[in-house]
């Protein structure tokens, strides 16, 4: 194999050490950070990431609050959950895990939650920050991890073609805003766009996010491109504990011939994602630690 492998186990767990300082510090100056996550439903593949999140918050020293709610539950319960949520002083980022059950609107959800508070940056207001170039948004964990990844093996995206496969919210529109703001030439490419095979040769930074196996062979990259994988597709695996495995969209072994660097599926993206998710949660409880005391300086001065 010519490529090198980004390990995101790696990466993931130097950061959730750095955070583990952090939060010891901002424990002892009177804030430590809380996250709730919401689970709607009973989803295997939900239940297990939000259980992940949820354990990784706990091992670094977040408080963790986990609600599960029944599958059929109303809208209105999920919204009064959330503003009490909101408004509680102990807990400083809300993760409402998607898909939501089809009696639930998305949308209604994710703009009750404290923009704040919202560590997975699906807030209008942090979208349209993010999108506008503001630094202080919350930005969404999966693109932000996979940033995190280029920057800390040295493939900083400056002045590089970026190719993203795919448009999603969660991943595709994100990724490109963040890789724009660190100065990557950025194209965005889909299910329509012509000649796939074509755009994604030009990329220095390739980045699959399209969750179909196989999406990018190797007559698709570029020598010694920078390829990332986000996929998570499960394919059954009779011969697995669980019955499945987990695969990416690139063709790991025939794409690792030609590129400089790979992420692998699993143990690439995945790990990032929950470390930026304990990542954002912090920030959220530095910055309201910071508020309070500016709140607190303020009363004292009046
Ligand atoms: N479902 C798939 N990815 C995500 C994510 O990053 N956040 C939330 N809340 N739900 C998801």
């Amino acid at each position: 194999m010519a490529a090198k492998l980004i390990s995101g186990t790696d990466i993931a767990k130097t950061i959730r050490e750095e955070l583990k300082d952090r939060v010891r510090e901002l424990s002892a100056s009177g804030t430590t950070p809380g996250l709730a996550t919401v689970l709607v439903g009973e989803d295997p593949a939900s239940r297990l990431y939000v259980g992940m999140k949820g354990k990784a918050a706990a091992e670094v020293g977040i408080h963790s609050r986990q609600v599960t709610l029944d599958a059929d539950t109303p809208e209105a319960e999920l919204l009064a959950l959330i503003d009490e949520l909101n408004a509680d002083p102990a807990i400083h980022g809300i993760l409402v895990q998607l898909p939501l059950p089809d009696q639930i609107d998305d949308r209604k959800v994710l703009v009750a939650i404290d923009p704040a508070k919202d560590v997975d940056g699906f807030h209008p207001i942090n979208v349209g920050a993010l999108f506008s170039g503001d630094h202080t948004a919350l930005a969404p964990c999966t693109p932000k991890g996979v940033l995190e990844m280029l920057f800390r093996t040295g493939n900083e995206p400056e002045g590089k073609r970026c190719v993203i496969v795919g448009r999603s919210n969660i991943v595709g529109r994100p990724m490109a805003s963040l890789l724009i703001r660190h100065h990557g030439t950025v194209t965005v490419a889909h299910s329509r766009t012509r000649d796939l095979a074509g755009v994604c040769r030009e990329a220095d930074i390739l980045v699959a996010a399209v969750g179909r196996p196989g999406t990018i062979t190797a007559d698709m990259v570029k020598p010694g491109a920078v390829v990332i994988d986000v996929g998570t597709t499960r394919v059954e695996a009779p011969d697995r504990p669980r019955g499945f495995r987990v695969v990416g969209d690139v063709d790991f072994d025939a794409v690792s011939e030609v590129a400089s660097w790979i992420t692998p599926v699993p143990g690439g993206v995945g790990p990032m994602t929950i470390a930026m998710l304990l990542t954002n949660t912090v920030e959220a409880a530095a910055r309201s630690s910071e508020q309070g005391a500016a709140q607190g300086a303020e009363r004292a001065g009046a």
